[in-house]
């Protein structure tokens, strides 16, 4: 019999994607469109004195100008709205007033006939501010740290815990100590695909008269509509989101942006239809993943049995929201060392609110934590990956849960076998490889494994096809083919005849897709789509005369080969297509909610895992480095397909690559602007740059997590890389570089 799940398949929608078939969010042709072009602030702390614009609108072909002075009185300004991935404060409010409060603020909106009039016309708006003294940066305003507001526990980002012991005593009474401070540049996400929403109006015989269909790039259609329904006071039913591909995410596009309130506004206003489309330049205005100064500090005993942790960090947030990078857990989660301390603070600084970025807090987090672990194994004259086994953990010491699952140890072995790890020699700066110095490192890497609520429909129709639905987003991970499998393995039907729809506020909500959860979360829904319409097509085959089924209960049922079996002999059987024709010739449906079962899931720690071993090449003349071979074993359940989340993996480690040694938003704090605001000086890695990537899936059974017992691959692949790549590159030179990205300067 097919079975889908767990097969290396291409996507389904590979094809639509490659041929330029599929259509994002500024590609959507629309009749009479307009075109809106985002004024920024050249300040970055102050106010506007007076914004002119009548050079502007002279020119032919504007047909309007918006600003703080001239915007519609809106429903959002009276309420403290939140989107679904808020942190605590009042969101961003574009046009609000004359305040400036960070550099790239939009100002205005040209909006004209075509978009290169609109960006030409904004050239001519000249700004006078009452420019005041800002602050951006981070370590000028080390004393200004402070704890987060309360509310910063989201499902994202967990709180650290309270103390645990005595850390001090039990740190000044090791025999063997590190303490070391990490410091971490931001970074902005730069997905392919720019920021852009189409608002299509339409007047016509709706609940107020009027309709707005948007084309927005978004992790999740249901935020947007959220957002427009609340901020512009529109009626629910008379908005539709609609966001069938994201040309990547990587977590800015789980908040609402300035170009779909902006777009809507003008729609509203002109009652036209209104596009509006970041340039590039203009994505670094939105969020990113923030600067970060942290400090770990492990004593140990001299066997290497870990015995003192401390974990601070401190990251940038905005003045008026407060995000929180919490990059400080990690250690608990890791090893059980018995004293512990975690401090975890945030200074706000005249700048953007920060953003979710792939692995949010983990990455950076972990970075720092497995650099002093590593940075302890040579102070201890002990491998690394002794050392992490020796202090291994079964539980979350945090909450002091035990692993739903956990074979980081499988991985470790595995991904230790494949890179030969066993032939390293120990000794800094004692392999090379002609002019180049050779280096080998290892990293842990951690990452959670959520699941949210979510509804799916399931119908299968009079022609026997089937079509799954729900309002979820593929950002490029694959939801789309590995939704088309769950539902095709659940009730026995062909791939090919499964269709799989998403990102439309029409279909079944589901959550924004983020934190690595939406194979568990949207996969669980389909699959109990599925069941529900399995149970009613089991009912109809039980109403057959002489009907084999009868006398069976469900549980006795399987689907296959389109038809339902008898799970002990699937040759007695009843095609499905006789079922839909029993149901009177209508289609089946059902439309479910799966939840959580947290009385279940909340007595476990739910994690992924994976272990990571990198080889670098360092040109002993120019400080170069090279990621010559990399491998990364996963423990992440069950894998749906090989293939997709391999390609997640590799993606992850990609950035790993990028994050350890190349990337950066470099900010001259004079201005309080971002001064590589482009790809060509933001630099991300090239094909010349990748080389052996290697990804080893070590799978798991966990009941625990989700009736699937899949936890989720989109973020697990970045956690440990930039650690494993800092550690190769100390084992390569002898130089400890404690500063990301490690560009050549640091290293010569
Ligand atoms: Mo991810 S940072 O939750 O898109």
């Amino acid at each position: 019999m097919t079975q889908y799940t767990g097969r290396p398949l291409n996507r389904v929608d590979g094809v639509d994607k490659v041929t330029g078939k599929a259509n994002y969010a500024a590609e959507f042709d629309v009749q009479g469109l307009l075109y809106g072009y985002i004024v920024n602030s050249t300040i970055t702390k102050g106010k506007i004195r007076q914004i002119h614009t009548d050079d502007a609108r002279r020119v032919e072909g504007i047909v309007s100008i918006f600003t703080h002075e001239n915007r519609p009185k809106l429903a959002w300004f009276d309420l403290s709205y939140k989107d679904q991935d808020a942190p605590p404060g009042s969101p961003f409010r574009p046009l609000r007033d004359a305040q400036i409060q960070f550099n790239g603020q939009p100002i205005a909106l040209v909006v004209a006939e075509t978009f290169e009039l609109a960006r030409y016309a904004a050239t001519l708006i000249r700004v006078d501010y009452e420019q005041e003294t800002h602050q951006t940066d981070l370590q000028a305003n080390r004393h200004k740290a402070r704890k987060p507001a309360v509310g910063m526990a989201t499902l994202f980002k967990p709180p650290p815990p309270d103390p645990r012991g005595n850390f001090e005593e039990a740190f000044r009474n090791a025999p063997v100590q590190v303490a070391s401070e990490y410091v971490h540049g931001s970074e902005h996400h730069n997905p392919m695909e720019l920021f852009a929403s189409t608002v299509v109006y339409e007047k016509g015989r709706y609940k107020s008269g009027e309709r707005y269909t948007i084309y927005d790039k978004t992790q999740g259609v249901t935020n947007s509509i959220l957002y427009v329904s609340q901020v512009f006071n529109i009626p629910f039913k008379d908005i539709r989101v609609i966001s069938p591909y994201v040309g990547g995410g990587f977590g800015s596009a789980l908040r609402p942006q300035h170009q779909l309130f902006l777009a809507v506004l003008a729609a509203r206003e002109l009652k036209r239809s209104v596009r509006v489309t970041l340039t590039r330049q203009q994505m670094f205005t939105l969020g990113y993943r923030p600067a970060t100064v942290q400090t770990v500090a492990l004593g140990a005993s001299s066997d290497g049995t870990m015995t003192a942790m401390y974990h601070d960090g401190v990251a940038v947030t905005s003045q008026f929201e407060d995000y929180t990078e919490v990059v400080t857990t990690w250690g608990g989660l890791l090893y059980p060392a018995e004293h512990v301390k975690f401090d975890q603070k945030i200074i706000s600084l005249d700048v953007a609110t920060p953003m979710d970025m792939r692995a949010p807090g983990g990455v950076t987090g972990v970075t720092a934590l497995e650099c002093a672990v590593d940075e302890l194994a040579y102070k201890l004259g002990m491998d690394p990956l002794e050392l992490r086994l020796r202090n291994y953990t079964e539980r979350n010491m945090n909450n002091d849960l035990t692993y739903s699952s956990k074979e980081l140890r499988e991985c470790f072995r595995r991904g230790a076998e494949r890179f030969g790890w066993a032939k390293r020699n120990p000794e800094p700066r004692s392999m090379r490889k002609e002019h180049t110095l050779v280096g080998w490192g290892m990293a842990t890497g951690i990452w959670d494994a959520f699941h949210a609520p979510a509804r799916a429909e399931a119908v299968l129709m009079v022609n026997g096809k089937l079509r799954v639905s729900s309002a979820t987003a593929d950002i490029g991970t694959g939801t789309y083919t590995i939704m088309t499998q769950i539902a095709a393995d659940t009730l026995g039907i062909p791939m090919e005849d499964v269709l799989f729809k998403l990102g439309d506020t029409d279909l079944p909500v589901a959550p924004i897709a983020g934190g690595s959860w939406t194979a568990a979360t949207v996969g669980s829904a389909v699959k109990a789509a599925c069941e529900a319409v399995g149970e009613k097509l089991f009912k109809l085959a039980r109403k057959l005369p002489n009907s084999p089924f009868a006398k069976v209960r469900f549980s006795d049922v399987l689907f296959a080969e389109k038809a339902i079996r008898l799970k002990k002999d699937p040759a007695i059987a009843i095609p499905l297509q006789t079922l839909i024709d029993a149901n009177g010739g209508a289609a089946v449906r059902a439309i479910s909610t799966s939840v959580p079962n947290l009385l279940k899931q909340r007595k476990y720690a739910r994690n992924t895992h994976s272990a990571v071993f990198v080889e670098v090449e360092v040109d002993e003349d120019f400080g170069t480095v090279r990621v010559t071979r990399a491998v990364t074993s996963v423990a992440a359940g069950r894998i749906l397909n090989p293939k997709t989340a391999r390609s997640q993996i590799i993606g992850g480690m990609v950035w790993g690559i990028s994050k350890a040694l190349e990337e950066e938003s470099v900010m001259d704090h004079q201005f309080g602007r971002i001064m590589n605001h482009s790809l060509a000086e933001y630099h991300v890695p090239v094909n010349a740059d990748i080389h052996e990537l290697d990804v080893i899936f070590v799978e798991e059974h966990d009941d625990i997590v989700n009736p699937l017992g899949v936890k989720g691959v989109g973020e697990i692949g970045i956690v440990g890389m930039p650690a494993a790549i800092a550690n190769a590159v100390f084992h390569a030179t002898g130089i400890r570089v404690r500063t990301l990205p490690i560009t050549l300067d640091k290293l010569l």
